[in-house]
Parts: structure tokens; C-alpha cells; sequence
């Protein structure tokens, strides 16, 4: 049986944020979600977040986790009396206890079933990830045997000189069995340098207590200050592309690209330069999004086209093509090999089959019909100033350049709008529609200034 403990009470100090250090965000996700990310192959029988700084704030921002015991530690005394927070809640355990940093976000859950699986096997004391540095300052140094036997942990600013050299870290990462941490836990004591209760200080009174190389070490990155959080995005973003690059997506500049973790890509899926891809967002085999386009919350179908446009919380059928410079929101539904050209807006508007918006339209509040012509500039005028009306095309319609469609109205099948018309009228099947004024033709009509002058009366 496994019980978590997640060090989250710290301020940061580094961050220079009113914002608790473990609620900055790594990629969409606060770096203490991403923690709990970690446990997902675990089930934990608890997991405890020890809070202070910004506690209030750390509660709610994990409110819709039931699951987690929440312990105050009211001062930061140290890592050792942060953990020493939890033996009220441990009574008479006979488990494990796996202690995790709230900073450490881009823990793999393999990485973490494998350190609690090798503890059990081996009948450690203790087991502690731990990675080969080639600049190891600021963390705390491992010392073992050759058997991987941990003598001491010291921390970076009381080594020695000669302590320093030693390359092999100490990533804050540890699997405790709770009866025989608990031999050693309440009797720590803050003789180091920041007169604080260290929980690296167990270690020696542990045995065996054993040190297991990370395989990769970016997965213990810790983030300590803003260039950190960068750094971690790109090491995120970097496992991400190389993820989906694996499975069959072409990214073309993946540099330039970003990819959310809660996104959804098929193989044969073509990323071009620029293009970023987020939220809960599917996109299906075949399809080329971007240059230069922003997908979020959308499920894109296979073969679909976009370049230059923004798409928000839409769905978009096969072989739909987008762009240059759409914009796509409030759940557009768009039906199979659709065409969305340049400078239209579709808001909550549902076109069925092969249906063309080429040109210069808003279309809001709409449903159109399959095989819809919208003519160049053709505008629903879906809001009356004080709330928004439906507009309904039927089958097969098309409507003139520049018409404006007056909310709310409905045009039948098979109608033709002409030109410059306003719609403010129900519009029945098979008809052509038309309303403007009449053209008039002056004949030898010229301007005042190019008249001759009147002749002479007098
Ligand atoms: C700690 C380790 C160090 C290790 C490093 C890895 C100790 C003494 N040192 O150092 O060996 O190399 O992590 O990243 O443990 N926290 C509390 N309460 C406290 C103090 C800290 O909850 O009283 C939390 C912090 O919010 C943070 C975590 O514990 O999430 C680590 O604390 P931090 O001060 O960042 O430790 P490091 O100096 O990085
Ligand atoms: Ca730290």
C-alpha cells in the first residue's frame, strides 16, 4: 500500500508572485496538477498536499480532486517538518510512504511506479530517485557506495569544496517505508545552514536506503524562478512533438509549434509552421493545419484544410477547407467538403454537406442547408441590439454578393437571393428573391461644374 505526500508549502521566493509557486502553469495546467499527473498508474490509498503559502488559494484551485487530504503545515520550517506534518494522518500505517516536491512537474507515472515497485522488491528503507549532473549546483548531493547504498544527502550550500564535485543529485523524489521512517522522522534536527528540518537528514539512520539513476534526467527538473517555467514548457513541449512525430504526424518547424498535452492528433496529420494546437482539440487523419492557425476545444475530421485561421470550440467534417484568415467560434458546426474562404466569421452557425462561404461573410446564429452557395459579403444580421435571432437556408440555396439576411428569417430550398438584397421577410422554396431599389438613369445628366453657363436674359 502506497500513501503520497506532496511538499506544496513553500512560497517561492524566487518566482516574485503573490501566486503559491505550485500553481504557475506548465503548458495549461498548474505544476501541481501535473504532480498529481505523475500518480495516474499508482492509486495511491491517500495523497496529501502539504499547504502554507497561499494555502486558501492551492485548496481551491484543486477543489475538484475529493480524493486529496489537504495538511497545513502554518510554518515552513523545512522539507523534514513539512513531512513530519502528516504523522497525525498516518496512524498505525504499515505502508509506504512516496514523497513528491510540488515544483517537480514533469515526472513520467512509469518512472514513479518503477522507483515504488523497486523499494518493494529490494525491502528498502528508503529509495530515492537521483540523476548524474554535469552542473549539479544548487541541488543536494547523494553520497553512496557502490552498490547504490545512500551514506548521506548534503545539501549544496553545506558541502564542502571537495562535496561539490561529486555529480550525482538528489531529485527530491523519495519512497519511504512509513514504520521505519516514522524510527527516525520526529528526531530531526535543523544543525545545517538554514536552521531548517531537513528531510534529506533520514537518510542516515535508514537501511538500506538506495539511490535509483533517473533514465531521463529532464523528468526531475525542478522549477524554482520564471526562467525555469519556460524551460519546463520547452521540455514538455519537446516530449510532446517528439510523441506525436512517433505516432505518424508530420510537424513541419516543430519549434514553432505548440501542441497541449490534452490534444488529439491521427497519423497523416500534417502540422505546418506556426500553428498552435490546444485544449480538449481531435484532429483526424489526412488533415494540414496551419500555416500560421490557432486550434482550441475543436474536433477537426480527416482531410480538413486550414491556413491562416482560428478555430474555437468548433467541429469540422472531412475534407472541409479553411482559410486563408477564417474564424470559426462559438460551437460552428461545418458539414463535410465545405469551403470557409477569407474574412468569414461563423459563430454557432451549422452548414450541412458542401456548402461555400467563400468570400467576406458573417454568418451567426445560422443553419444552412447541404450544397449552400453564400454569395461574397453576405451578412446575417443576427442581433437587434438587445438579443440574437436564428437565420435559416434551406438545400441547395445561394445568396446574391453584398445581401444582408435580417434575423430572425428563413429562406426555403433551391432559392436564389439577388445582389444587394435585404431579407427581412420569410423566403419560400424554389424563387428568386430580390429587394433594392430600382436603378435610375439620368440621361446627360453632368455635374454643376462641368454644365454650361446659362445664356444671357438680359
Ligand atoms: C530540495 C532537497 C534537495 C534536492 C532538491 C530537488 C531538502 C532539504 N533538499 O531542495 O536535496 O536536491 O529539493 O529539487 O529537502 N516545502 C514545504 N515546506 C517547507 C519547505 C519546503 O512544503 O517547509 C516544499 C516546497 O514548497 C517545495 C519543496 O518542498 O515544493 C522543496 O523545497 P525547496 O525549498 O524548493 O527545496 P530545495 O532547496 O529545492
Ligand atoms: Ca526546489
Amino acid at each position: 500500500m502506497v500513501a503520497v505526500a506532496i511538499l506544496a508549502a513553500g512560497r517561492g521566493t524566487r518566482m516574485k508572485s503573490s501566486l503559491p509557486k505550485v500553481l504557475h502553469s506548465v503548458g495549461g495546467k498548474p505544476m501541481v496538477e501535473r504532480v498529481l499527473d505523475g500518480l495516474a498508474t499508482l492509486h495511491p490509498s491517500a495523497i496529501f498536499i502539504i499547504v502554507g503559502f497561499g494555502g486558501d488559494q492551492v485548496r481551491a484551485a484543486l477543489a475538484h480532486r475529493p480524493d486529496l487530504t489537504f495538511v497545513e503545515q502554518t510554518q515552513q520550517l523545512g522539507t523534514g517538518h513539512a513531512v513530519q506534518q502528516v504523522i497525525p494522518h498516518l496512524e498505525g500505517f504499515e505502508g509506504d510512504l512516496l514523497v513528491l516536491n510540488g515544483d517537480v512537474p514533469l515526472l513520467r507515472p512509469e518512472t514513479l511506479a518503477a522507483l515504488v515497485s523497486t523499494h518493494q522488491q529490494h525491502h528498502n528503507a528508503a529509495t530515492l530517485l537521483t540523476a548524474q549532473f554535469l552542473d549539479p549546483s544548487g541541488y543536494g548531493r547523494v553520497f553512496c557506495t557502490e552498490q547504490n547504498v545512500v551514506t548521506e544527502i548534503v545539501e549544496h550550500r553545506d558541502c564542502t569544496p571537495a562535496q561539490r564535485q561529486n555529480p550525482r543529485i538528489n531529485a527530491g523524489v523519495y519512497c519511504f517505508n512509513w514504520p521505519r521512517l516514522m524510527g527516525v522522522l520526529p528526531h530531526l534536527k535543523a544543525d545545517n545552514d538554514q536552521q531548517e528540518y531537513y528531510l534529506t537528514d533520514v537518510v542516515r539512520d535508514l537501511h538500506p536506503a538506495m539511490a535509483v539513476d533517473v533514465a531521463d534526467s529532464q523528468e526531475i527538473f525542478g522549477i524554482n524562478s520564471r526562467k525555469q517555467l519556460a524551460e519546463a514548457y520547452a521540455i514538455l513541449q519537446d516530449r510532446i512533438k517528439d510523441y506525436w512525430m512517433a505516432a505518424g504526424v508530420t510537424l513541419i518547424d516543430p519549434d514553432s509549434i505548440t501542441i497541449d498535452t490534452t490534444v488529439h492528433l491521427e497519423p497523416d496529420v500534417v502540422i505546418e509552421p506556426q500553428t498552435h494546437l490546444r485544449g480538449q482539440t481531435t484532429v483526424g487523419t489526412g488533415s494540414r493545419l496551419g500555416p500560421a492557425s490557432m486550434i482550441e476545444n475543436s474536433q477537426i475530421g480527416p482531410k480538413v484544410t486550414a491556413s491562416f485561421s482560428v478555430i474555437t470550440d468548433c467541429t469540422v467534417a472531412a475534407g472541409t477547407r479553411i482559410g486563408p484568415y477564417a474564424h470559426l467560434r462559438g460551437q460552428a458546426q461545418v458539414g463535410e467538403g465545405c469551403r470557409i474562404g477569407n474574412f468569414v466569421e461563423l459563430k454557432k452557425a451549422t452548414l450541412g454537406a458542401g456548402t461555400n462561404v467563400a468570400h467576406l461573410s458573417y454568418l451567426g446564429d445560422a443553419t444552412l442547408g447541404d450544397r449552400v452557395n453564400i454569395g461574397a459579403g453576405t451578412i446575417t444580421a443576427n442581433y437587434d441590439g438587445y438579443r440574437k435571432h436564428p437565420t435559416v437556408i434551406g438545400s441547395g440555396s445561394k445568396t446574391g454578393s453584398n445581401s444582408v439576411l435580417v434575423a430572425p428569417v428563413t429562406l426555403g430550398c433551391d432559392v436564389t437571393v439577388g445582389a444587394g438584397s435585404v431579407i427581412t421577410r420569410d423566403v419560400p422554396d424554389d424563387c428568386l428573391v430580390v429587394s433594392r431599389s430600382p436603378q435610375q438613369v439620368y440621361e446627360g445628366w453632368r455635374p454643376r461644374h462641368l454644365r454650361q453657363p446659362e445664356a444671357d436674359q438680359s
